[in-house]
């Protein structure tokens, strides 16, 4: 495969949703590898224990080290065969993890915000790591420990707080695998999407023309592929302006007709 994913947590079945669509048929086409793993698997007490309470006092519940340094000892003991040696003559087509070390992604509030950037960046790495923490989070020790053997990213998706890591994971997996190519069918669908160039996208239509007495705008019906290209790179400047004028003041390359569009 181009990468493989793993993925660590309590609620493995909160990932099934990830077999559906472009990510299982990758997985079905040998693309990508996906593990899913149950942290209770990792532990050996009759109440197959993952976490106690905190020191120094405190609402909630903190996941305890041992049983993650387990699950991840597992995944890097897994490493030699399926995850890295894959392919004939040695080639890979995806890029290097960091110093020679697979990427460990650990989903929290405190992390630094994910975006498309990210995502292209996450995209061109061989293999990733997920551990969905839940409750209050993660013994620091075993993260500190992680530190050694992953390249570690402490990652959120916004500035909000969900109850665990599944979630997280599962947006940020959708938003790197859809990069791979060959992954999604059609490379060119990548390209005036909103995030790709620091525009938001322009408004699509499909048939019929008129539809309960609205009219497509009459531009995309002239067959004018340059007016048509026109047309459309003003609404995204001017949805862009609308919405997201924070993208807008981070764009340095807009052309005089981009400036007059923005009039
Ligand atoms: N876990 C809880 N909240 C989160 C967030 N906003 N992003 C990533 N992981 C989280």
């Amino acid at each position: 495969p181009q990468m493989s994913i793993d993925v660590v947590s309590i609620f493995p079945e909160y990932l099934a949703g990830l077999q559906l669509s472009l990510i299982g048929k990758a997985v079905d086409r040998g693309q990508l590898s996906l593990g899913v793993h149950d942290l209770r698997d990792f532990t050996f007490d009759r109440h197959n224990t993952v976490d106690d309470s905190p020191y120094g006092g405190g609402a909630g519940m903190v996941m305890k080290a041992e049983p993650w340094a387990l699950a991840l000892e597992h995944i890097l003991a897994g490493r030699g065969s399926a995850a890295v040696d894959e392919g004939a003559d040695g080639a890979r087509t995806a890029g290097p993890a960091v110093g020679g070390k697979p990427t460990l992604i650990v989903p929290s509030p405190a992390g630094q915000v994910f975006d498309q950037r990210i995502a292209e960046d996450l995209a061109a790495r061989d293999h990733l790591v997920f551990a969905c923490g839940r409750y209050e989070g993660i013994d620091q020790r075993v993260i500190d420990w992680a530190g050694e053997h992953f390249d570690l990213l402490p990652m959120s998706i916004g500035d909000y707080v969900l109850n665990g890591g599944e979630v997280a994971s599962m947006v940020m997996i959708e938003a790197v695998t859809r990069l791979i190519p060959g992954v999604i069918g059609n490379p060119e669908s990548l390209t005036e999407e909103s995030h790709e160039d620091g525009l938001l996208e322009y408004p699509i239509y499909t048939k019929p023309a008129n539809w309960r007495g609205r009219e497509v705008p009459e531009i995309l019906l002239s067959g004018n592929h340059a007016a048509i290209a026109r047309w459309r790179r003003d609404r995204r400047l001017e949805r862009t302006a609308d919405v997201r004028p924070d993208l807008l003041e981070k764009l340095d390359d807009l052309s005089k007709d981009d400036l007059a569009a923005l009039e």
